[in-house]
């Protein structure tokens, strides 16, 4: 979960909170911040303070649409307002949910390819298990250490070489099969894939598709990104702000032994078939 990159806009007369019209549903550690600070740029666009969670968590589901629209930002009538919480897509209520709030929402789903979000979930549960228990104390032997202690080798992999699925990081890159749930719910075209690689790449495409996606005026462009070689990754520049995501996006990432990558890979690709299917998109991924 990450906070918000951004102090508010100041307030005008005549905005209102208005429940959001899109939603970035998932998926984790494939760059949700990024995409919502980068259509953020976006004069037509506001974004929620944070990660809401209201579909995905009960007790904020239970407290009702007025509880999350006070969370929302204040909007003029012409913008659009968006939400992201990544676990939204992983978990079953929510398309139901979304549904019954508006039907005609519109829905961003961003991938990477399956393995390189895998390292990065790891990365990311790595850093927070260091945080809570600095120095954990070791175990007596044979005792299984804490999983932010593991290697990605041993956690992905079951002791007889076969993939271990029940190891969050790589369930979660199984798309398909929390997709098709979504694709039940609603219509093909009010979700759009986003690829999470490109977007690392080469931002201005991917967000111009959007744009139209939305019903937006074509206006971010390649004025508004500088890349920041100390970081490694685009930055983002308005009139008003230059700004890069926190240390906390875009971590450096273990080295993973190739034949594991390639291994993994191999398992992926009929999963990432299915997901091209569901979605009548190649997204290119290497097996
Ligand atoms: P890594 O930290 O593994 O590189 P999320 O916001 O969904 O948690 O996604 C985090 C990922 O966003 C990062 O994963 C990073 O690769 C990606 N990302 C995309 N564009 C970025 C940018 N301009 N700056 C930093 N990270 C970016």
């Amino acid at each position: 979960e990450d906070g918000d990159e951004d102090v508010g806009r100041v307030r005008f007369p005549r905005t209102s909170r208005r429940l959001p019209q899109c939603l970035i549903i998932g998926v984790r550690k494939c760059g949700t911040r990024a995409l919502l600070e980068m259509l953020f740029l976006h004069p037509r666009v506001q974004k929620a303070a944070g990660e809401v969670h209201f579909f995905d968590r009960d007790d904020n589901y239970s407290r009702g649409l007025e509880w999350y629209r006070k969370k929302m930002p204040h909007s003029f009538p012409h913008q659009v307002t968006i939400e992201k919480s990544p676990s939204y897509f992983v978990t079953p209520e929510v398309p139901e949910r979304v549904r019954a709030m508006n039907a005609s929402v519109k829905l961003l789903l961003i991938v990477r390819e399956p393995v390189t979000r895998a390292i990065s979930d790891y990365t990311q549960l790595r850093s927070h298990a260091a945080t809570a228990s600095p120095s954990p104390p070791p175990g007596p032997p044979g005792q299984q250490q804490p999983q932010g202690q593991r290697s990605f080798e041993e956690l992905a992999l079951k002791p007889d070489g076969s993939v271990n699925l029940a190891y969050r990081p790589l369930s979660t890159s199984l798309y398909y099969s929390f997709l098709h749930r979504w694709l039940d719910v609603f219509s093909r075209d009010q979700l759009l894939v986003v690829n999470g690689d490109l977007l690392i790449e080469d931002p201005v495409p991917e967000l111009r598709r959007i744009e139209q996606f939305l019903g937006l005026e074509p206006r971010i462009g390649r004025h508004n990104f500088y890349f920041n070689h100390t970081k490694g990754f685009f930055c983002l520049r308005n009139e008003t702000a230059d700004k890069c995501l926190r240390e906390t996006k875009g971590r450096r990432h273990p080295r993973v032994d190739p034949a594991v990558i390639s291994k993994l890979r191999k398992f992926f690709s009929e999963h990432n078939q299915r997901f091209y299917d569901l979605v009548g998109q190649d997204l290119g991924w290497p097996e």
